[in-house]
């Protein structure tokens, strides 16, 4: 049985990477939601209509466990996901908790780049009252940069002042660690590492979903059965034409060169 991977694009596929190195016999089902995209944009009850649906189209296809490979979808409806269907459901959210036990003791602060809605909705909210008592966190949302990733545009030319502008307000050498609280957001890993100063820390939950996922299936003696195999769908429809497949091909392809990634 396949292993489905959801997001709302491509950004899932940053998990989808972790996933295959840590588990490389597995065959998946990826879903990008693109007919709905951005979901960083949209308001929780809208997007709990959406993601209910390609769960349901995702369970349809007799899967053994399903990652919510995006924040925003986490956020939004993964306790709902998770009383109504009874497969293993993993999700992601911001990597918070790593990143101020790292950052405390160096007296420096968290900068959590993610999407509106995820750095809006309460689960977001309840994390970081739990964990950041000395008020280190500060929040970024990164909207263009799903857009980016969409069109596969990764020319440093096009992110760099991107960035640059977002950034204006901040003191960069204030924060030791950067959370991306996006799936999007590692596609341009060593991009937002060279904007920082050196020794900032750019982290992002990929790899900790992955280990999560394969705890889970290591418990309920599910694991293997296939060989990395993908089977890609956009809104339900399986992707075919050649082009999307080589710029998915290529994405993969870039996360393996990006360092630590
Ligand atoms: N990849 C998604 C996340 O992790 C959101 C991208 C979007 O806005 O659709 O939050």
């Amino acid at each position: 049985m396949n292993i489905a991977v959801f997001d709302s694009g491509v950004g899932g596929m940053t998990v989808l990477h972790q996933i295959r190195k840590l588990l490389p016999n597995e065959n998946f089902l990826y879903y990008a939601d693109t007919a709905h995209l951005p979901y960083g944009e949209k308001p929780k009850d809208e997007l709990k209509k959406y993601i209910f649906e390609a769960v349901d189209f995702l369970v349809a296809h007799e899967i053994k466990a399903l990652v919510v490979a995006c924040n925003t979808a986490t956020s939004a409806a993964i306790e709902d996901l998770r009383k109504n269907y009874s497969i293993p459901i993993i999700g992601i959210e911001p990597a918070v908790k790593p990143a101020v036990i790292e950052t405390e003791p160096k007296k420096k602060k968290v900068l959590v780049m993610a999407t509106r809605t995820t750095l809006k909705e309460e689960k977001y909210h309840r994390l970081v009252e739990r964990i950041d008592k000395h008020d280190l966190v500060d929040p970024l949302p990164m909207p263009k940069l799903v857009e980016l990733a969409e069109a596969f545009d990764f020319d440093p030319e096009h992110v760099i002042p991107y960035l640059k502008e977002q950034l204006k307000p901040f003191d960069l050498t204030q924060y030791g660690t950067v959370v991306l609280g996006c799936t999007h957001f590692p596609i341009f890993k060593d991009i937002i590492e060279q904007i920082f100063p050196k020794g900032t820390h750019v982290i992002d939950g990929g790899l900790g979903t992955a280990m999560n996922l394969k705890r889970t299936l290591e418990r309920l003696h599910q694991t293997g059965g296939g060989n990395g195999k993908i089977i890609f769908y956009k809104s339900g429809v399986k992707v075919e034409d050649s082009e999307t497949l080589k710029h998915y091909a290529d994405l993969l392809e870039r996360l393996d060169t990006i360092s630590g990634s």
